[in-house]
């Protein structure tokens, strides 16, 4: 697929995904999402890809979010629609990938923006970002898994507090709260991006999946977290990696890692 809006870059083992509407603030139309859904697909399925950077171009916006033009004749069934394929296509499949995903926030993260930022599993921020998921000033409330997954962050309160009064954050404030893991300068954020995914690429490459699927476990209705935790750590005794980890421990050497 040609993508219109997206830039793809390889560096070595990771992969950048840009969102490049840099006019509307990087906002996601349907084409946005729908070219999302098909990069982080290919890119959760490429051998040649250990772990994604996320970002937006510019200086100004991560992204500003859903495009509101889009959505302002919809009923109340599109709305929905809207949602639903917007989660499963895109969101929940990015938060539920087996490879590592770090958002690089480089300016506003507004709406679908932030929630974007939020599936991912690390969220660093440029200190120029600003967050906030504004939807109530539209008459709406966040519909790709903002509610869930802020509350899960930052605590009921707090998520509440952000949401009813549509404000935004700082990135400092962002940090404080603990939505995101870093704060640096604009010249530093792809570089702390890579520091930190070059790091996490060193480790097993099926153990990261299994972690992050453990972790997700924990916050899915109805799914028993502890119990996933249990199969995972078992499934991993079969794998060559673990193999390799405690050979390479033993031995005194760095672990050689090929995620089988
Ligand atoms: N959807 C569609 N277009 C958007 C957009 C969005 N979410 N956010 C920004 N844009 C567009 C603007 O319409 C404008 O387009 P134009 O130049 O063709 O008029 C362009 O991006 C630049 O935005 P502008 O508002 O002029 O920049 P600003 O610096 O004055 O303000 C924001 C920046 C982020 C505060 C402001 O754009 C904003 O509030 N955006 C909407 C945020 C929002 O409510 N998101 C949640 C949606 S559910």
């Amino acid at each position: 697929m040609e993508f219109h809006n997206l830039l793809i870059e390889n560096k070595e083992r990771i992969q950048y995904i840009i969102i490049n509407r840099e006019s509307k603030l990087n906002a996601l139309n349907r084409d946005t999402l729908a070219e999302l859904h098909v990069a982080f697909d290919a890119a959760f399925k490429n051998p040649a890809v250990g772990g994604i950077i996320i970002t937006g171009t510019g200086a100004k916006a991560f992204v500003a979010g859903a495009d509101i033009s889009e959505f302002a004749n919809l009923n109340v069934d599109e709305g929905t629609a809207l949602a639903r394929k917007g989660q499963i296509e895109v969101f929940n499949l990015i938060a539920n990938g087996n490879k590592p995903v770090i958002a690089a926030i480089n300016g506003f993260a507004l709406g679908g923006g932030l929630e974007l930022a939020m599936s991912c599993h690390i969220r660093i921020a440029s200190e120029t970002a600003k967050m906030g998921l504004p939807e109530v000033t539209l008459g709406l409330i966040p519909g790709y898994g903002g509610t869930q997954r802020l509350a899960q962050l930052i605590g009921k309160g707090k998520a509440l507090e952000m949401i009813l009064t549509a404000d935004m954050i700082t990135a400092v404030e962002a940090h404080q709260y603990g939505l995101v893991t870093h704060v640096v300068c604009p010249e530093d954020l792809l570089i702390k991006a890579e520091e930190l995914l070059q790091k996490i690429l060193l480790r097993a490459p099926l153990a990261l999946a299994a972690a992050i699927n453990s972790v997700n476990a924990g916050f899915t209705d109805g799914v028993d977290g502890y119990g996933i935790e249990i199969a995972q750590f078992g499934k991993c005794f079969g794998t060559k990696d673990f193999k390799e980890g405690v050979a390479a421990f033993l031995e005194k050497r760095k672990a050689a890692f090929k995620g089988e």
